[in-house]
């Protein structure tokens, strides 16, 4: 995904190298599986014929939905053939069927092949037309199909406000910053189009009823374990990489403390961290 574009803006180009995030993505997807099997009980009981995981990336939750509804044909539809690979790898590996198809969003999204379930999820905010997108996903429904978008929610928590060390409050100004570099993101899109991030709404507006909005927690006390540790460890490391322009100079030397592996008071050995997350789930049904 590199746009070459130019743009007159303070901060670096925001560029993803989506393959390159495959562990990143992969770990993240099972720290938060508690909010995908949370969305994925309101379906209990019925058999879609066909499901869509639009952006699935390495198919944690493709995989997740291919262990659910094991009569269902499941695709993963990604615009990575890597992470593709590694979505077949994690099916391979868990015994489910899974079909994976290459598409590049938003323009190949009138060729995927219609569903009675499509889910998206944190990867609408990636199309610069947003609505455009949904309504292109919308038009894959076939009648009385649903779409589910998981966009939005409340931002990871995992360290109290005093960690013992630096500025109070790391986690709130770490919000604002990646607040910031996600406009920044949009503002760069090719196509990028503003709008009122109702999501209901956009469904509704996408040509779907009954649009309405569920919230799922992702609540690991402490300590953490391993795994969803290791993700919090990834993606701080990342943030500290990409977050460097939006952070002042105290909060970046807290976030090298608490990544240094060899510090007691770092992210690895602490007992005190945790994982609180709320994800949003957008559900709206084609008439
Ligand atoms: C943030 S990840 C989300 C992965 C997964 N759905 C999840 O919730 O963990 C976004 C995914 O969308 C894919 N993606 C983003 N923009 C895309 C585009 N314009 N065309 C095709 N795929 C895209 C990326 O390759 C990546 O796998």
């Amino acid at each position: 995904m590199n746009h070459s574009h130019s743009h007159s803006h303070t901060h670096d180009h925001v560029d993803f190298d989506w393959a390159a995030m495959a562990d990143l993505l992969e770990l993240e997807g099972e720290a938060h599986l508690p909010y995908v099997r949370g969305a994925l009980a309101r379906f209990e009981g019925q058999t879609p014929g066909r499901i869509l995981d639009v952006g699935s990336g390495p198919g944690v939750a493709a995989c997740e939905m291919a262990q659910r509804f094991p009569a269902s044909e499941v695709v993963a539809v990604d615009g990575s053939p890597e992470l593709l690979a590694r979505a077949e790898k994690r099916a391979a590996r868990l015994g489910v069927q899974l079909t994976t198809r290459v598409a590049e969003f938003p323009a190949d999204l009138p060729d995927l092949p219609d569903a009675d379930l499509v889910w998206s999820a944190q990867v609408i905010h990636h199309v610069g037309d947003q609505l455009g997108a949904l309504t292109q996903l919308a038009g894959r429904l076939r009648p009385g199909g649903v779409l589910a978008i998981a966009e939005g929610g409340l931002a990871p928590r995992f360290l109290p406000r005093d960690v013992g060390f630096g500025r109070p409050g790391l986690l709130f100004r770490l919000d604002a910053a990646v607040t910031d570099r996600f406009n920044h993101m949009r503002d760069e899109l090719p196509e990028s189009v503003a709008v009122a991030e109702d999501w209901p709404a956009m469904l509704r507006d996408a040509g779907l009823a009954d649009a309405h909005s569920q919230s799922f927690l992702v609540d690991r006390p402490a300590p953490l374990g391993a795994e969803p540790r290791r993700w919090l460890r990834d993606s701080l490391e990342r943030q500290r990489q990409v977050l460097a322009d939006y952070l002042a100079a105290d909060d970046l030397a807290t976030l090298d403390r608490l990544l240094d592996p060899a510090d007691p008071a770092g992210i690895d050995n602490r007992a005190d961290v945790f994982l609180l997350v709320a994800k949003t789930v957008h559900f709206a049904r084609r008439p």
